[in-house]
């Protein structure tokens, strides 16, 4: 039997006690044992619910329970869970966790203690909520290099990106919105400002490139800047504006990115909307290869954990290694990247048009009739040539790469 201790009973934590006991059959057919959960801890109380017969308060109850072999991290945050997750594996704990910014600051220190210790510290649901990408990335795509993984890994900008598409709103309304629904929260910065997606495609990129990828390495670049003007433009040019993070391999230097992005209607990711996520991963061996689904909630997240409980369980005498060599993996400056981009400027008149197709190389300009100014594609360029070019022209109000 292996008993495990789920630290944290909110959204993510009951689910996954409401998994391990509604598929427990399942699982225990899978495992070839019980997986029971022996406490459950939270601050809080919970009144008349069955979870409060195994309820405890303080972390030390579990830590110093021989019988807990697995703990399962769902609180959040890199305070009191990098201390649990770190205390429970130097114990001999087997953990696992939910929890991208724990794995994207502190997953090479933990996941060394568990190499170091034979155990696991696994994180399938830290990126991609329900959808499979960590293990298939680890497991499955082992036999060729991967060149880019590119996602849209924030549902609540991408339910944002596309009411603006789609009903022409502005992004404050649109971002009321998000709250009333509880996708965003009052303080909506982690989502709004790209920080949620840097962590998750510095996970992705570390496990995909085999190295340590430092999201505070990864240039980011959020929402809040884009307009219904924006919007207008490049639903006219057929483009849509998604929230991409990005890393790419290309002539041996590694780029990432987390930026609203321009895509094509060819793009895999251009349906991708809503609340959902999607990751687009190129191989040089498998090509192009998508993973599509629920990026949050409480069930998609709580099976991602239950997967990692299973893949723990099955292999409880041995150290499963998901992740990556320590060594900082140095990326390249993004300056040096080549794109098109979108350029809107606020104003101008025939003569400054003319001035700026002929500086960007570029030979149509779209114009539309309720917004001042105009837009266009670049040629192809670097963002650092993009960058000289620009500082010409003061009337610049809007740049944002084509995704390719
Ligand atoms: N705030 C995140 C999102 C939740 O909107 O995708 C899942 O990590």
């Amino acid at each position: 039997m292996m008993k495990a201790a789920v630290l944290g009973y909110g959204t993510i934590g009951s689910g996954v006690v409401e998994i391990l006991e509604k598929k427990k059959d399942l699982i225990t057919a899978e495992t070839g044992q019980e997986v029971s959960v022996k406490y459950v801890l939270d601050l809080r109380d919970f009144p008349g619910d069955p979870v409060e017969r195994i309820l405890v308060h303080d972390f030390n109850i579990i830590l110093n329970d021989p019988e807990v072999g697995l703990v399962i991290e769902t609180m959040g945050g890199t305070g009191k869970a990098y201390e649990f997750v770190k205390a429970a594996l130097l114990a001999g704990k087997h953990a696992c966790t939910s929890n991208k910014a724990l794995v994207a600051k502190y997953g090479s220190e933990l996941l060394a203690i568990a190499r170091e210790k034979n155990l696991n510290f696994q994180f399938e649901a830290s990126v991609g909520g329900g959808i499979p990408i960590i293990r298939p990335l680890y497991s499955c795509l082992t036999a060729g290099n991967v060149t880019e993984i590119t996602g849209i890994l924030n549902g609540t900008t991408n339910f944002m990106l596309t009411k603006m598409d789609r009903e022409g709103r502005a992004y404050e309304d649109v971002l009321k919105e998000a709250q009333a629904l509880g996708y965003a929260e009052r303080d909506p910065s982690a989502d709004v400002e790209g920080h949620d997606a840097c962590r998750k495609i510095a996970i992705l990129a570390s496990i995909a490139l085999g190295q340590f990828v430092d999201y505070e390495d990864i240039e980011t670049r959020g929402i809040t800047d884009i307009t219904k003007a924006d919007m207008a433009y490049a639903k006219e040019m057929g483009l849509s504006i998604k929230l991409l993070a990005s890393c790419k391999v290309e002539d041996g230097k590694v780029y990432a990115s987390v930026s609203p992005k321009l895509l094509r209607e060819g793009h895999p990711l251009y349906t991708v909307s809503g609340v959902f996520n999607a990751v687009f991963v190129r191989g040089d061996m498998t090509g192009d290869l998508m993973f599509y689904g629920s990026g949050a909630g409480k069930l998609p997240t709580a099976s991602a954990v239950v997967a990692d409980v299973v893949e723990i369980t099955k292999n409880s005498d041995r150290c499963v290694y998901p992740g990556w060599r320590d060594e900082k993996l140095e990326l390249s400056a993004n300056t040096g990247a080549v794109n098109q981009y979108f350029v809107r400027f606020s104003a101008g008149d025939k003569e400054v048009e003319k001035q700026a197709l002929e500086a960007f190389g570029t030979e149509e300009i779209t114009v539309l009739r309720q917004e001042p100014g105009f837009a266009f594609l670049t040629a192809r360029m670097t963002r650092g040539e993009y960058e000289e070019k620009a500082a010409a022209f003061p009337q610049i109000c809007q740049m944002i790469p084509v995704q390719e």
